[in-house]
């Protein structure tokens, strides 16, 4: 089996796009590694403080996001980089030629329960003007040159994208490295089965409540009668989920949420998501956009999510469009 950078260095990609990647994979090796010590080394719960989510951080993510930012800051790579639990930017190396966005763990109420936990990351190239601040990172999820995550599960998987489609690469933890065990993901056009957290219904909108009413009363349509349901909690084990045998996510925006906004960050969640979805076949939208076209206004900025199946994608924007 072919190694990261041997198949990196096949595609084309540039010697310092690949270094980058390479950084990412190590800092996730480390985390992979705390992640499986577990309650043995005491990183399981959570710590006293709030992020700017206004979520509680477990000791893991602030673990995890001080491995990626130490080591993209000392890789020289970074002209500056933002992070879940980061409330603002961190500058980097002036000459550094990559932003990078990232969520250090997602699916954080996964890690006591020994559920499947991940890294997502989005990489955009750094203009070469000598400010940066938040408005550098604000450029539509389609400028992004490559989109990814690490997810630590019974096995440890990185996929990626550089452009060229999406590729599934496994740790192979006895020499430390990440080896292609999936050279081509394809989405299916058509799904029966849905990933969405039900509890929320009585806040949706009326377009996702109509068109999750219709999938329950088994409406005709490709998917038929077979209509099933997973919710993981994590949007990388559902991604992920449907990166192997399709299916649709979302996360919709609902009435708590008036600016129509959903739970899901944009930068770090929403966009390297919805980049590899759409490389792998199929469609990310907010339900009225295509969310790699959105142009971003602050780097916490959250959106509703509904990915996957990109004909099933089509059938919630029509729900939408005729509200
Ligand atoms: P994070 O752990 O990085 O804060 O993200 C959690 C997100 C996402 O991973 C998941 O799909 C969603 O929260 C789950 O939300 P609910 O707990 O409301 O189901
Ligand atoms: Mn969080
Ligand atoms: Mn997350
Ligand atoms: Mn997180």
């Amino acid at each position: 089996m072919q190694r990261l950078v041997s198949v990196l260095r096949q595609d084309g990609v540039d010697k310092e796009l690949i270094h980058l990647v390479n950084v990412l994979g190590t800092a996730c090796k480390e985390i992979n590694f705390r992640l499986h010590q577990g309650a043995l080394a005491g990183v399981l719960g959570s710590t006293q403080d709030e992020n700017v989510q206004g979520e509680v951080q477990k000791k893991l993510d602030v673990i995890a996001n001080t491995l990626l930012k130490d080591l993209l800051l000392q890789s020289g790579l970074v002209k500056a980089l933002a992070s879940e639990e980061e409330d603002d930017i961190v500058i980097g190396n002036k000459d550094g030629d990559f932003l990078v966005s990232f969520d250090p763990l997602d699916g954080s109420s996964n890690i006591d329960i020994n559920a499947m936990v991940g890294t997502i990351f989005s990489v955009y190239r750094a203009d070469d003007s000598l400010v940066i601040d938040e408005s550098s990172f604000l450029r539509p999820g389609r400028e992004q040159v490559a989109a990814g995550y690490v997810i630590y599960g019974p096995a440890t998987l990185m996929v990626l994208t550089t452009g060229q489609g999406v590729r599934m690469y496994t740790l192979d933890q006895t020499i430390g490295e990440y080896l292609m065990t999936e050279p081509q993901v394809q989405v299916p056009a058509d799904t029966q089965e849905f990933a969405i957290n039900m509890s929320n219904q009585r806040h949706w909108a009326k377009p996702m409540q109509d068109y999750i009413d219709d999938l329950l009363k088994g409406a005709e349509g490709p998917r038929g009668k077979n209509f099933n349901m997973r919710w993981v909690a994590a949007m990388v084990a559902d991604v992920h989920r449907i990166l192997c045998r399709g299916g649709l996510f979302t996360y919709p925006w609902d009435r708590r949420a008036p600016e129509k906004a959903g739970k899901l960050r944009l930068m770090y969640e929403a966009n390297p998501m919805a980049l590899l979805i759409e490389q792998a076949g199929g469609a990310a939208s907010t339900g009225t956009e295509r969310i790699l076209d959105i142009q971003p206004e602050q780097i916490h900025q959250r959106v509703a999510v509904v990915l996957g199946a990109a004909n099933e994608v089509d059938m919630v924007e029509q729900y939408y469009r005729h509200q």
